[in-house]
Parts: C-alpha cells; structure tokens; sequence
C-alpha cells in the first residue's frame, strides 16, 4: 500500500490524489482520501484511481490524507479502502503494514462499544485514537500506537485540529519539506514535484506536520532528523513519450548499466565481503534471480562459495550462517528481506544490502550499502532495476578479481543498446496464443532463463515457466506439444552442444523453439523455429542482452494481448507484508 498527506497552501486533494498515482506501483485494488476542511470528508472507492481521480481531486480543503491499496485483510471494496474512522467520524487514518493483535484489539474495542464497518486490521487504529482523544491528536495517535503490533506508516488527522500526525514503525514514511508546506508519503516520488528536501522518519517516530512546521519525536521525546536532498528528479517519473513505463524503463538500461557500475569503486567493497569463507545472499522475485546468478559469479570466479535463499524462506528456515549476509532488494522495503536481515543480524553476521533506494529502511538496518543508480522504477515488472543489480554484483566479483573485467563491463552498455533494436515479432507470434511457455538454460543463463518466465508470467499472464535445460527431461516432457513454446537460451560457452542436444530432443516432442543465440550461428538458426540473434561478446555480456531480449519478448506478447502491462492484475510492485 502507499500513503500519501499534504498540508499547506494548496489544495490539497489533488496533490494527494496525484501523488497517490505515483504510489500506485505500492497496490491499486482500491483507494480513498479524507480532508479536514474543517469538517472531515472521506472519498473512497475500489479500483484504480483513475477512475474516480476527478470526484476525489474535487474535495475542497488544504489538509488531506490518502491511500492506494494493495489487501491485506478484506477483499477489496469501498468500505475496506482506506481511509477508516472512529465511531464520531471525527478521525481519518491511513495506514501501510499489518497490525498482528488487530482481532484482539478489536474484540476488546468492541467490547467497549466500538461498532465496526470494515474487515481491515487499520479500522482498530483509528478507535483506539478516538479513545484515547482529550483535544490533542498527537498525544492520542501516541498512546494509541502502544497497543500495536505488527508494522506500520500511518498518517492521521481529526476535525477541529489543523494538523496532520504521521507515525512509523517497520513500514517506510518519508515526510518533504516545502515553505508553508508538508508533504507526508511512503516513498519520494510524490514529493519529487514539489520539493527536494526530504526527511527519513525512523521507526518509532511520530512526526506533528502543521504548513510552518514538523515537529519529530522518537518513542515520546522530542528528536531532530536532518533534511536532505533527493537526486531523483520529475522527468524521472514521467514516461517520457513511451507507451507505457516498463517500455521507457527498458530503454534507460544501457546507461543504468553503466552508471551503477561505474558507480561501485574498490573502496566501497566491504572489507567484510573480501575476507569471508562464505557469502549468503538473500531477497525475493526479480532480485532473488539476481541473488542466483551473483552465486554463480562469485563461485566461478572469485571460488568463495554462496548461498542464495528466498527471505521468505530465511527467516523460518535459518540454515547455519557464517560470513557476510547480503540482501538485494530494489526498494530497500520488501518485508520478507528485511525479516531476514534482522535475523542474520540476530546472528552477529556482517550484512551488506544492495538497494536502490536512498534512506530506505534496508539503508539504515545493514552495517553497508552499495546503490545502483537506476532511478525511480514505476512499472511493477523489475527490468531496469534488474540490470542495475546486475551491475553492481558483475563489478563486485569484477574488483574482488583485481578487475581483470573492467574492459568488458565498460563495453556492456553498447550491446545492451544493440539487444534493444531485436526484432521479437515472430516469436511474440508463437507465444501469445501459447497457454504455457517454457524457459531453459544453463549456468548463468539458467537465473535468467527464471526470470524471462517470471517476466512473462507477471505482464502477459501466460504460465511460464523458467528450467534447469537438464530438467526439462525430468517431467516437464510429458508436457511438450506443438502447443508448448520452448525459449532456449543458447550463447556459446561450455554448455553450448548439450543444449543444442536438449533443443533437438524437444524438438523431436513437437514443441516450438524459440532460441536465443549469437549472430551468425547457422547451426542453431536451422534446427528452431524462431532464432533470435544477440551480438557475440563476453559471456557475462551475453547475460545482459539476454535479459533484455527477453523483457522485450514478454512487454511485445502482454501488448499483443492487451494486458495492463505497468499495473498487472493481483500484483504490487513493493511487497511490503510478509
Ligand atoms: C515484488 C515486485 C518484484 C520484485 C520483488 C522484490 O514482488 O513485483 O518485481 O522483484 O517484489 O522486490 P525488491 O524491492 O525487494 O527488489
């Protein structure tokens, strides 16, 4: 979910409700707004804002509050949209995380007489204010936050108060600073038109914002936080004249490529990374494949041994961990990778995070940061965030390895930009009437075999699926036909005949192959049905077109079936909730 507050000299509903569209990566199945102006008005609606931009944009008043949702408790409809209130109706809250004692709070809260309308864990926050309201939110939002578990950024205001209370625990608050003005919002990009300066909440803050001024405490006594300035700008935002923002976000890669990894110098290499006998990698979707092919570098080139797990995973599953713990994660927020960064700090183990987001919650919890510099990602689908994280792992192993690679990461840019020009349309044929697609390739190619099907899957809802190219035999045969679209990934190298023996073996059951391979290679180009070639370079280079061809491959076959290609259906683009 993505919250969003202003409080100031505009009105403020249309700057919350456009800044809400930019949170709305964070969930869209439904959304609301309140404004005291004095009297509290609430909008809500399920769907996406779009739909109902105009009547919420309409509401009168220079104090709002607002939130896209992504459900958690109760399915998604008008009344479980944030934002929720008390029984006087006096207060509107809205809240990013999950209360874990919401039943119990709620019970008792019932018991006391509280009537409730909603299914949400937050409607329990904003009686528990009521309760606690003697004429001073900020001292009621105060005690009310004691009875919760769980996590959450929330923004509350009530009638008769000129002000907003903004809250934090776990879930990511950043507040921007403007003269007689203040913005609240889960993350920079509403703010980026406004102002750049910004302040990072912490967890345990509370934050009084009235036009003149922020107040902050931290766990009741009064802090300062500093101001600093964000280097993202509004053009980054925008989509630039492309159709749709995954598209314009593909087409920055070759110079996020380069400027992420010119970026990561020797001197930011922890020390810890260079003496450990051992390095576990963890994180989720996109960057968990990351985390697969890091593996695979760092094994084969530098032969310090990694464990890659799924945070998911890491933290009920805690194998035995010595040696640096590091976490990628593109929003520096995803909940599952920062329970699992607590739990390998629990276990005295150096942790080094891999974030592109500045002032994340990632940034303050490992002991290092090393930042891609790939700007703000607005479509769901990871691609350029992807490459920046290959990036920095590639230039990792490349200074571990007294950066014998430097020539060919310096080059990778330019094959990127070549890759950009393939042609995808015969294979888009093949697959955008297929019900299942497989993917397969080997070593490195197999991480990006994983992640060209989870491309697929997430933008076209096509079920596909990415395989070890010696597994397919194992099973997934039954399931090859000549309605079954294989994608091969083929680059030369060592692995480059068995896979040429394993194209013909599911060739021989029927299934279209679609291969990528190098320019020229004649061989491979007469066996399959579609060949898609990629200039021949070093291996790790291959790597990188590779997943640019296939990025493309699943934006042009979502496009030709008319999907939501930045907004796909059930999906959330930050996974804030374990
Ligand atoms: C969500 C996104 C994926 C992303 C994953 C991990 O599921 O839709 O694109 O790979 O979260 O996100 P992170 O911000 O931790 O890299």
């Amino acid at each position: 979910c993505g919250i969003v507050g202003y409080i100031g000299f505009r009105r403020a509903a249309p700057v919350v409700v456009n800044g809400l569209k930019k949170l709305e990566y964070r969930g869209y199945d439904s959304f609301g707004i309140a404004v005291n102006n004095p009297k509290m008005q609430v909008f809500k609606k399920e769907g996406r804002i779009s739909k109902n931009e105009k009547a919420a944009s309409r509401l009168p008043g220079h104090i709002a509050i607002g939130h896209t949702r992504w459900a958690t408790h109760g399915i998604p409809n008008d009344i479980n949209a944030h934002p929720h209130q008390d029984c006087t109706k006096k207060i509107a809250v809205v809240h990013n995380g999950i209360i874990e004692n919401y039943a119990e709070l709620k019970r008792q809260l019932i018991g006391r007489g509280h009537t409730f309308i909603s299914e949400t864990d937050t409607e329990v926050i904003a009686h528990l204010i009521e309760e606690a309201y003697k004429g001073d939110l900020q001292a009621a939002v105060y005690q009310a936050i004691q009875y919760l578990q769980g996590s959450y950024a929330l923004l509350v205001t009530v009638e008769g108060e000129d002000k907003i209370v903004a809250a934090r625990d776990s879930s990511p608050l950043v507040l921007g600073v403007g003269d007689g003005e203040f913005f609240a919002a889960s993350d920079v990009t509403p703010l980026l038109e406004f102002t750049e300066r910004v302040i990072y909440l912490e967890d345990g803050d509370l934050a009084t914002l009235t036009p003149e001024k922020s107040e902050i405490f931290h766990n009741g006594v009064p802090v300062e936080r500093s101001i600093e300035l964000i280097d993202w700008s509004i053009e980054n935002v925008k989509k630039g004249g492309f159709e749709h923002y995954m598209l314009k976000e593909i087409y920055e890669q070759p110079q996020v490529f380069y400027n992420t990894m010119m970026g990561i110098t020797p001197d930011q290499i922890p020390p810890e990374l260079k003496q450990s006998d051992e390095v576990t990698v963890v994180a989720c979707g996109s960057s968990y494949h990351t985390g697969l092919i890091f593996k695979y570098l760092l094994e084969s080139i530098c032969r310090i041994p990694v464990r890659a797990e799924l945070g998911s995973e890491f933290k009920y599953f805690t194998p035995p961990i010595k040696g640096l713990v590091m976490v990628i994660t593109q929003s520096g927020e995803t909940a599952d990778t920062l329970a699992a960064l607590k739990k390998a700090k629990a276990y005295n183990c150096p942790t080094l995070a891999i974030t592109n987001v500045l002032g994340s919650t990632v940034t303050r919890m490992a002991d290092h940061t090393l930042f891609m510099r790939a700007g703000p990602e607005i479509s769901v689908a990871a691609t350029k965030s992807f490459i920046a994280q290959l990036a920095v792992l590639m230039q990792i192993a490349n200074l571990l390895h007294d950066g014998d690679l430097t020539g060919v990461l310096t080059h990778a840019n330019s094959v990127i930009e070549e890759a950009l020009l393939t042609d995808t349309k015969k294979a888009v044929e093949i697959c955008s009437p297929a019900e299942h697609i497989f993917y397969v390739g080997r070593g490195l190619f197999y991480p990006i075999a994983l992640e060209g099907a989870l491309k697929m899957k997430e933008i076209s809802y096509i079920h596909a699926e990415g395989y070890a190219a010696g597994e397919l035999k194992h099973g997934p045969f039954a399931l090859l036909s000549p309605q079954t679209p294989v994608v091969a990934l083929c680059s030369p190298g060592n692995t480059y005949p068995v896979m040429v023996s394993n194209i013909k073996e599911m060739k021989a059951r029927g299934a279209p192959i679609i291969a990528i391979g190098v320019n020229g290679d004649l061989e491979l180009s007469e066996i399959v049905d579609v060949f898609i070639p990629i200039p021949e370079s070093h291996e790790l280079v291959q790597v990188l077109a590779t997943s640019v061809v296939l990025q493309m491959l699943a934006y042009h076959t979502a496009v030709a079936l008319n999907r939501d290609i930045d907004k796909p259906r059930n999906l959330a683009k930050s996974v804030t909730v374990e």
